[in-house]
């Protein structure tokens, strides 16, 4: 049984726990949309099952492409964008050392990005730094056709290329990308790079269990055994046989929802923990790009505190009360911090003495979880027993699986993203970009 919790009983001065009890069979016509198939985007719904079907040797196998890297490979350049490096990277940087780049001595492959943005000083500053390091290359996308990441691929492959020849750079890039079609699946047959399927019925933002998160994560160490260990147990108990109370896809996504019902328009996921950053970014994602259409969805923000408690504190407290906060909340860190006693105790701390960090941290966020709930904003709360991949996986897959049921009670298909096409539809015209002659007409009519 998976030990993460989901507490919602913080937002019960805001919308009664019968209330609550109450979207119970609504939930339930979504959560059967879902697990039948019978809803919107029902051709994208092989993430729902992927954990207990993904068997141990493919595991095994990627953990073997793993090892044949890692000799050759201080860092691994990630190439992707949105789904096709979130998963990754919020995995990734859970469970790695703050300082995991700079800590000295014996290290594995450490995960950096590109073709997340087009910003030309990190290409430059990024290229750089790889003159002076042994690498290797994982470049993601499903389409095989995005722009950021297939830019950022053409100056990387060269530079690997000139720097270790054209034999040994093939044997340092692997490609994650459609089964059949695309331009990366094209070059990743000709050229013989290793490559890896993403299956046709999962979407970029749902396919962090698949090759596109299990990769570069294998690569560089990560467990990910237990990552599709905790993401198995969260499967089974998100399952339509679990009951309302004890499903937390179900209960977290029904209490969103009847906040969102009530006027609140915004979700705030919140840490205390900056290990947690990029779940965070992957969360926004998830929820926005699968909720965020017709008009319709709640806006996905994120704070990470005590940090942000110093600039967006004042607005949660006090600004429109339209928002609503998730804090994912950690039981117990890796590592304990004594605060000393000190004879002169200018700074008044001594009251603190033989207190560990975490314990003020925790009443840091009781205070504020408090202080918001008395300023108007709802909370719900999600407590991992520590960040190990095994509770990733299980929070995860918990997200995802609340996403769909969210979407469907919204009456959105959560598994497209036409809205996505605007900006490349201008900025194919703006370049120029040959087949876009009519748009770049137009365009240009109102510049
Ligand atoms: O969730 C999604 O589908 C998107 O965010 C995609 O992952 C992102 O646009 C990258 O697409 P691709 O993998 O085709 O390069």
């Amino acid at each position: 049984m998976t030990p993460i919790k989901l507490d919602i009983s913080r937002v019960y001065d805001f919308i009664t726990a019968d209330a609550i009890h109450q979207m119970a069979g609504e939930t339930s016509v979504a959560q059967q949309k879902l697990y039948k198939g019978t809803g919107a985007g029902n051709d994208f719904l092989g993430w729902l099952r992927l954990p207990s079907t993904i068997d141990d040797q493919q595991l095994d196998e990627m953990a073997g492409l793993a090892s044949r890297l890692k000799d050759k490979t201080q860092l691994l350049v990630v190439i992707g964008i949105g789904g096709s490096y979130l998963g990754a990277r919020a995995v990734y940087e859970a469970v790695s050392h703050h300082f995991t780049h700079l800590m000295p001595g014996e290290k594995p492959p450490q995960m950096i990005f590109a073709g997340h943005h087009i910003g030309e000083d990190y290409m430059h500053e990024l290229l750089e730094l790889l003159d002076h390091y042994d690498y290797s290359i994982v470049v993601i996308s499903k389409s095989g056709t995005t722009t950021e990441p297939a830019l950022a691929f053409r100056l990387l492959r060269e530079h690997l290329t000139g720097k270790v020849g054209e034999e040994e750079a093939r044997r340092r890039i692997v490609a994650v990308t459609d089964a059949r079609s695309g331009a990366l699946r094209r070059l990743a047959d000709e050229e013989g790079y290793p490559s890896y399927v993403i299956p046709d019925n999962v979407g970029g933002r749902y396919s962090v269990f698949t090759p596109v998160g299990l990769i570069p994560l294998a690569i560089c160490g990560i467990d990910i055994h237990q990552l599709i260990t905790g993401a198995r147990e969260m499967e089974a108990l998100c399952d339509p046989a679990t009951s309302f109370e004890n499903n937390p896809a179900m209960l977290y996504a029904a209490t969103r929802n009847a906040l969102y019902r009530s006027g609140k328009k915004i979700e705030i996921l919140v840490n205390y923990n900056s290990k947690l950053h990029y779940i965070s970014e992957w969360w926004k994602q998830l929820f926005g790009e699968s909720e965020g259409k017709e008009g319709k969805g709640i806006f996905p923000a994120s704070v990470d505190n005590s940090t942000d408690l110093h600039s967006m504190g004042q607005y949660i407290q006090e600004g429109e009360r339209i928002l609503f906060e998730t804090v994912i909340s950690v039981d117990q860190p890796h590592h304990r911090v004594t605060i000393p006693s000190e004879k002169d105790n200018l700074d008044k701390l001594n009251y603190l003495a033989g207190k560990n960090i975490d314990h003020v941290n925790k009443m840091a966020e009781l205070g504020t979880a408090l202080a918001h709930v008395d300023g108007g904003v709802p909370n719900l709360r999600i407590t991992l027993p520590s960040i190990t991949e095994h509770a990733l996986g299980g929070l995860l897959y918990m997200f995802e699986n609340a996403c769909g049921i969210s979407g469907y009670l919204l009456e959105v298909n959560p598994f497209n993203q036409p809205g996505v096409e605007a900006y490349k539809k201008n900025m194919f015209a703006l370049l120029e970009k040959p087949g876009f002659e009519e748009e770049t007409a137009k365009i240009k009519s109102r510049i």
